[in-house]
């Protein structure tokens, strides 16, 4: 699939998987393992795919050149799911030069243990591939791994960026448009929350040297998801702004629970914040029901977050302590939060998970509201007078 001028996309779109990592990223819409050929010249293959595919990935490039006419292959993150097709690859064509960073390096003989033909590349090294066709490598360390690197192509104004700029979807229509924007959109923030999130001081820096670079850059083409051929300056843009302390008029409320009693809280906090602002977003996710990195990015979006467990073995669902972990590890900024819960006897649940956000450098904005038992009467009230002042406090 044409990219522009000599360079086409010879990647695998992979419709069914619905975890990536593991179980650790959702991808309901699947993803697509993006690697391209640049044939000017000298022939390069940036990236190549995922593991699962990498027989298939030959097979594929094979039908569209001799694979003996590969100059270089760039590896930018040596992450499997972009470095999976090389072992096979290079029984093809052993030797072919690999251009990646030091650290990526490091990262293929960890993961292949294999002599491969390393040169290594720093940012501002170049490398001539055709008349006035020059690849310009730049350092992208920890976004999101130390090996991380992006590669702009001169004459083309292509930005390769591998993860960064993604999205994890597999669609029949690679490039942007006005129709598949918003969703473009939607799953690149649900990737920089769940996986740039940590990294978002770098994330800026890194922006702002791209942009001191006065590269002019028509199109993004990322490790994932669809090609910014159009709106590169809206992602650029929106990255910036993900990138600071980036919230949305809106407030998320994220509970398990065991008798539905914390349902009842939850639900009824919910009522009572529309019922004071019906123009602030709300949503209520129950951990059990939706996928974790689905709640992150309600997180990442969110003004105030709210979060309930009760209490159990004098703590909290075990459901919510990996909640809990997750948020710890995403290195949230300026995030907000109350705690709620149903409680018999002794009621730790509140209190404790209000302790693990405040150490994982969460504001709390409001006392703890809890239920002796299945919320009564007056306190499904006081469930939805504690939403009216949330919705207040998400406004303030
Ligand atoms: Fe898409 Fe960090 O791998």
């Amino acid at each position: 699939m044409k990219v522009k001028n000599n360079v086409t996309w010879v990647g695998i779109e992979d419709f069914f998987v619905k975890n990536f990592h593991g179980d650790s990223y959702s991808t309901p819409l699947g993803t697509s393992y993006n690697a391209y050929l640049i044939q000017e010249e000298k022939t390069v293959l940036i990236d190549t795919v995922n593991a699962s595919f990498a027989d298939e990935f030959v097979k594929q490039l094979e039908s569209t050149i001799d694979l003996n006419t590969i100059d270089y292959i760039v590896i930018q993150h040596g992450e499997i799911d972009h470095s999976g097709g090389l072992v096979a690859l290079l029984e093809k064509i052993p030797d072919t030069p690999i251009y990646c960073t030091e650290e990526c390096m490091f990262t293929l003989k960890g993961h292949f243990q294999q002599p491969f033909n390393f040169n290594l590349v720093k940012t501002g090294d170049t490398l001539k591939i055709g008349p006035g066709k020059e690849l310009f490598f730049i350092e992208m360390k920890m976004l999101h791994w130390p090996d991380s690197m992006a590669t702009y192509l001169s004459g083309d104004h292509i930005l390769f960026s591998n993860d960064v700029f993604g999205q994890h979807l597999a669609l029949e229509n690679k490039f942007i448009n006005s129709e598949n924007l918003k969703l473009a959109l939607e799953e690149a923030q649900k990737f920089y929350a769940n996986v740039l999130t940590p990294f978002s001081k770098m994330m800026k820096a890194k922006l702002k040297q791209l942009l001191d670079y006065h590269f002019t850059i028509d199109v993004i083409a990322p490790g994932h998801g669809s090609i910014w051929t159009s709106h590169v300056k809206e992602i650029m843009q929106a990255y910036d702004v993900w990138s600071g302390s980036y919230s949305e008029d809106y407030v998320v409320i994220i509970y398990d629970t065991m008798w539905n009693g914390t349902k009842v809280l939850a639900d009824n906090i919910a009522d009572g914040i529309r019922a004071e602002d019906a123009d602030l977003e709300v949503d209520v996710m129950s951990i059990r029901h939706i996928s974790e990195n689905d709640i992150m990015h309600a997180i990442f979006r969110s003004k105030i977050m709210l979060i309930g467990s009760p209490t159990v073995n004098n703590g909290y669902l075990s459901s919510v302590a990996g909640l809990l972990n997750t948020i710890r590890g995403l290195r949230f900024k300026d995030k907000k939060a109350a705690t709620f819960g149903c409680y018999g006897w002794s009621g730790e649940s509140t209190k404790q998970i209000k302790e693990h956000l405040l150490h994982s450098g969460v504001e709390i904005i409001e006392q703890e509201l809890t239920s002796s038992w299945v919320p009564n009467d007056d306190k499904i009230y006081q469930a939805q007078q504690f939403g009216r002042l949330i919705a207040k406090k998400a406004r303030a």
